[in-house]
This record gives structure tokens, sequence and C-alpha cells, in this order.
């Protein structure tokens, strides 16, 4: 995240004596990528943060058991309506699909989380429904429906779902979201951006867009509780002072909201594919959003996707709002996750060119779909939580809508 902030109180210069109002020395932390020659943040602790005094393993509900291969071969459609809700944001996300570069789960949160840190990388939180608070270290960021909340690898955080998210007063607290795990860092897709990191004037949002965190925010506390993920599992660390005790910071590596109406899609007058749509790019996979937007515009246009088959991808699409007319028919609506692996030639519902083609002609010109889509360019193991949602009728609705 290549754009400068600054928040709170920082001293003039980086690594000099900075000091409390009681004459001691704040601490210095540095958050950075890459071993000192990447993005990074210095932040000032009221107290030191290595402090720890205790440490514990815990039962890891979310390891790996239970991945399998996408095997037999198939096309798959999950209905997260069918999953169960409940829990908070970070352990009680249900995996869904997985590899060694990213992990896709599903929740539905109404409860606070525990402080949490993911050190083994980036994470980015789909919102899709109800809204929720999100503190860190960094300061806090209000979500809501549509946000994209990224947050980097190490970031002491927690969830706070809240009431009312979806316009209704004194509704319990919720927050359903797409959890996208990465095994390294979320960035915008380097081509939309200058070599000194600004994003340049054909990139689908800029600056403007992001929302950094408010903050600082300090909590005061002792024998604080930490969960740390790492790649040998998950610790109760426990810290002697509550981790929010930053009086300042500054840098280009924080937490950051992105919400997918500001992004500003990209229309041909033919069909253009999904790399107008992306938005991030993670280790050996990116996400896209697709956005309400104007149909492809030439009198012939076919304003749906073509059959098409990514021998490098499995793709794995996240419906989130609107009227998706490739998928009618298909039993697919909104919330659902359908995964088009590689070795499978994927494309529009029978009958959904034709009509598309006849809407077009009868006038009508634009899309309300809102997709979040995934695509992996190795292949995803399939996750229980996931199976016990699936659609088994999913695969065959092309040849059976097609011959009637
Ligand atoms: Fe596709």
């Amino acid at each position: 995240m290549p754009y400068y902030r600054v928040a709170g109180e920082i001293p003039r210069k980086r690594h000099v004596c900075f000091r409390r109002p009681d004459g001691g020395l704040y601490a210095e932390e540095l958050m950075g990528e890459e071993g000192f020659s990447s993005d990074s943040s210095l932040l000032y602790h009221a107290h030191l943060p290595t402090a720890i005094t205790a440490s514990e393993g815990l039962p890891d509900a979310a390891a790996d058991a239970g991945l399998v291969p996408n095997h037999p071969l198939l096309p798959r459609h999950f209905r997260t309506g069918d999953l169960p809700a409940g829990g908070d944001l970070v352990l009680g996300r249900q995996l869904l699909m997985a590899n060694d570069d990213v992990r896709i789960s599903f929740t539905v949160a109404d409860a606070a989380s525990g402080l949490y840190r993911n050190s083994t990388g980036d994470e980015a939180i789909y919102l899709r429904a109800g809204s929720a608070s999100f503190e860190s270290v960094y300061g806090s960021i209000q979500a809501g429906p549509g946000d994209y909340v990224v947050v980097p690898r190490g970031t002491i955080h927690r969830w706070i779902p809240l009431a009312g998210g979806n316009g209704a007063d004194g509704a319990a607290p919720r927050a359903e979201a797409l959890v996208i795990e990465a095994r390294g860092h979320i960035r915008p897709p380097r081509r939309y951006l200058s070599q000194y990191g600004q994003f340049l004037e054909h990139a689908p949002y800029c600056e403007r867009d992001l929302r950094g965190p408010d903050g600082p925010l300090t909590t005061d506390g002792e024998d604080v509780p930490v969960i740390v993920r790492n790649r040998g599992g998950l610790t109760r660390l426990t810290y002697a002072h509550h981790p929010f005790d930053v009086v300042g910071w500054d840098g280009c590596l924080y937490p950051y909201a992105f919400n997918i109406a500001d992004f500003e899609p990209i229309v041909k007058r033919t069909h253009a594919p999904p790399p107008v749509h992306q938005t991030f790019e993670g280790p050996n996979f990116v996400i896209c959003s697709f956005c309400p937007r104007p149909l492809d515009f030439d009198a012939d246009a076919v304003p749906i996707p073509y059959n098409h088959h990514n021998v490098d991808s499995d793709e794995m699409m996240f419906y989130v709002a609107g009227d998706y007319s490739a998928r009618k028919g298909s039993g697919v609506g909104i919330g659902s996750i359908t995964l088009h692996p590689s070795g499978f030639t994927h494309g529009p519902q029978p009958g959904a060119v034709e009509a598309a083609v006849r809407g077009l002609r009868g006038g009508k010109a634009s899309t309300d779909e809102t997709a979040v889509m995934i695509d992996t360019f190795r292949p995803l193991l399939l996750a229980p939580a996931g199976q016990r949602s699936e659609d088994p009728e999913y695969p065959w609705s092309w040849s059976r809508a097609a011959r009637g």
C-alpha cells in the first residue's frame, strides 16, 4: 500500500527519542514487509509491544483436515445461505475451498471476535451484508455492505459486528462476509500503479477511494490475550499490556477499506474479459469485482460472457447482488458461490445468450449484477463446509436445460 498516511502523534524524525507525558519513552515498532525492503509503518506504543507473559497452543478448527481434490472433476455450486450462522468473524470462519496460496471462507458473524493476528499472510474480508467495526493497532474502520477490508499480515485486530447494519433498527448484530486469506500479500494490481506507486489514470479506482483507519485507538488493559495464527497453527499469546496502546503511526502499511460501489467499470463495445474487473492481486490469485455497468454497446454485441476455459485457473464466483443473466435457470442466486475449475469449459446457461441479445435489442442498456470473483492459478481443494452446502444438480444444469 504505497499511499503515505500519518495518524496521531509522531516524533519529528524516525528513531529519535519520543517521550510520554510522564517522561518515559514511547516504544517504537516497525511493521514492515519483505525484510526492510518494501512498505512499512512505524508505530509508537505506550508500552513495550514485546512484553508477553504466556503462550498456549490452541486447537485449530479451521485446519486443513478434510480438504479433498475436486475429484471426480465437476463444476460446483455452493449455497452459502444453507451454512449455519453464528460465531465471530475470526474463529467462526467456515472454510469452503483452499490451496497453498489462498483460503476462502464464509461467515455470518453475530459476536465480537477476540484480538487476532494472522502471521501467515494478508486477508481481504468482503462484507456482503450487515456491518462491523474493525479495530486494530492502527485505529478503526467502520465497514458496511460492499466493503473489502484489506488487513496486512501481522496486524493485531478484532471484528465487532454491529446491530442494525441493514438499516433495520434494533436488528441483532450481523456481518456476512467472504474471507480471503492469502499466503502472502494482497495488493492493487501492479499495472494500475506508476513505478512509484501512484494509481494511474486508467485504473478503475484510486487513492481517494481507499479508507484508512480512524485513529489511533487506545485501550487500557493488562494480561490481554491475542490469538496468533502462524504456519504452526493457533497460539494464544498473553500480552502484559493491551496492544491498542499506539499514540501515533505513519507509513505506507496499514489496513484499509475499499467499497465495491467505488469501482469504476471499464466497458467495451463488445464483451470485455474479466481482467477489466480486477481489483486486487495476491500470490497466484486475483480478485475481481463485477459491478453494475452499461452493457456492451455494439448493435450486434452478445452482452454476456462467451464459453471459456481458462486452462491455468480455477474460478470462484460469489454472487452478491442484482440479476446475473448468464446463470439464469441454473439455481444460482444471491449468496451462491460457483467454482468452475480448470479442466471444465464454462459459459452461460442454455438460452441465456439469446435472451441477452433480445434484451439488448429491446433496449436493455445496463446490468445490475454484482459479484466477487477469485481466480486461482493452482487448483482449489474442497472443504467439508462447502460440500455440505453443495447443490448436486448444478453440474448438469447446462445439459438438462439444453435437452429441454
Ligand atoms: Fe468464467
